[in-house]
């Protein structure tokens, strides 16, 4: 199910057999796109300029003009079935132990402006964060531990494609009893809050209807990639997804061959994860050092140091590597350097 994934105009930084990594500013990579071409776009800003939350007010509203650039363009590129989505930590304002809006005002600004509808409002609940701010939780204990950042699920129609029974979560140890005895653990009647909890109740759907609250912690340990990063000594990416996060909205969201961005990519976990669950993939990052190391996503412990060292080297250098030779035939010479010149627009979104 090879199909290329090449922009007009600008050289990609590495491809696997679905995707494609490019570095550069999503807003100009973004625009290469034919419109209503993509499914989904999943990603998580620059968490940076939230970190400076030393910004007030007007800084804020920086921000969300800033990233209603982006949104607008993603609007543009959206098939009409197509969701965005956007995972957004919160902050404090600069000094106080005041919430700061600005990651409620982004959903109404995208929707009041931009024109998308807000399909539904996830909550990532993170139990592994560390306590913060320390001033507020810590020290004056005046507030709790920040541990949920919203995700919001966009979409450019009503009715965007979408499947809950991709994503069903285990069931329970009383739901497991409940299925294998019903007679015995649940007598169908009508409930006080008026639902109808009839005898359908007890049917096996291989699974629960997971909730809106994600709870997925950010420790997992990211093998392929941190050992990478470690072997050719580099720094791994600050922010990371837990490949969860994007799993969850990938399947639920999209389908096998449908194309998955993310256009604020850092280590590339929405591609890692969309080119496992067999979606085409294209991923947008703008610094080319976070880009070379999100290669070791698709590489694996039989790659060598020195295979590793020199992909990494010349993705910095600004050649294109075809990844697929290395992943195909692991004892090959670096021969994968994809001369410049060689894309041109083929058969992008078919
Ligand atoms: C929060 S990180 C994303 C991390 C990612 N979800 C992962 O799993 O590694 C945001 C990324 O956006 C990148 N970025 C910021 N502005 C950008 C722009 N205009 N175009 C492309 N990438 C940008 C930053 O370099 C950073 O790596």
């Amino acid at each position: 199910m090879t199909k290329n994934l090449f922009l007009r105009d600008t050289q990609a930084a590495y491809i696997t057999a679905v995707g494609a990594a490019y570095c550069g500013d999503s807003l100009e990579l973004l625009q290469q796109l034919p419109n209503d071409s993509v499914q989904l776009v999943m990603t998580s800003p620059p968490f940076a300029l939230q970190r400076q939350k030393e910004y007030g007010n007007k800084e804020q509203h920086e921000y969300i003009d800033w990233l209603a650039k982006f949104a607008t363009l993603v609007h543009q590129k959206l098939r009409p079935d197509g969701s965005f989505v956007l995972d957004l930590g919160g902050s404090y304002e600069k000094g106080v132990p005041v919430r700061s809006l600005y990651n409620f005002r982004i959903p109404i600004r995208l929707c009041d402006e931009i024109g998308f509808f807000l399909a539904e409002d996830f909550y990532w609940f993170n139990p592994s964060k560390l306590p913060s701010p320390i001033e507020w939780v810590n020290k004056r204990k005046i507030r709790a531990k920040d541990s949920v950042n919203t995700v919001w699920w966009f979409s450019k129609t009503e009715f965007p494609k979408a499947d809950i029974s991709k994503v069903l979560a285990p069931y329970s140890d009383r739901m497991k009893k409940l299925l294998n005895d019903p007679e015995k653990y649940y007598q169908p009647k009508l409930r006080p809050s008026g639902h109808d909890i009839g005898k359908g109740f007890g049917k096996n759907n291989g699974g629960s209807i997971p909730s809106n609250l994600l709870q997925i912690s950010n420790s997992e340990s990211n093998g392929q990639y941190l050992d990478g990063c470690k072997t050719v000594s580099v720094k791994q990416h600050p922010a990371r997804f837990p490949t969860k996060l994007p799993e969850f909205f990938i399947r639920f969201l999209s389908d096998p061959d449908d194309l998955v961005v993310d256009i604020f990519a850092g280590s590339n976990t929405t591609g890692q994860v969309a080119e496992a669950e067999n979606r085409r993939w294209l991923s947008f990052e703008n610094n080319i050092e976070y880009v070379a190391a999100s290669t070791f996503r698709f590489l694996t412990k039989k790659n060598s140091q020195e295979e590793m060292q020199l992909i990494y080297n010349q993705i910095c250098e600004g050649k294109t590597i075809d990844l697929t030779k290395y992943q195909l035939d692991i004892q090959s010479n670096i021969t994968a350097v994809v001369k410049p010149g060689t894309y041109v627009q083929t058969s992008l979104l078919d």
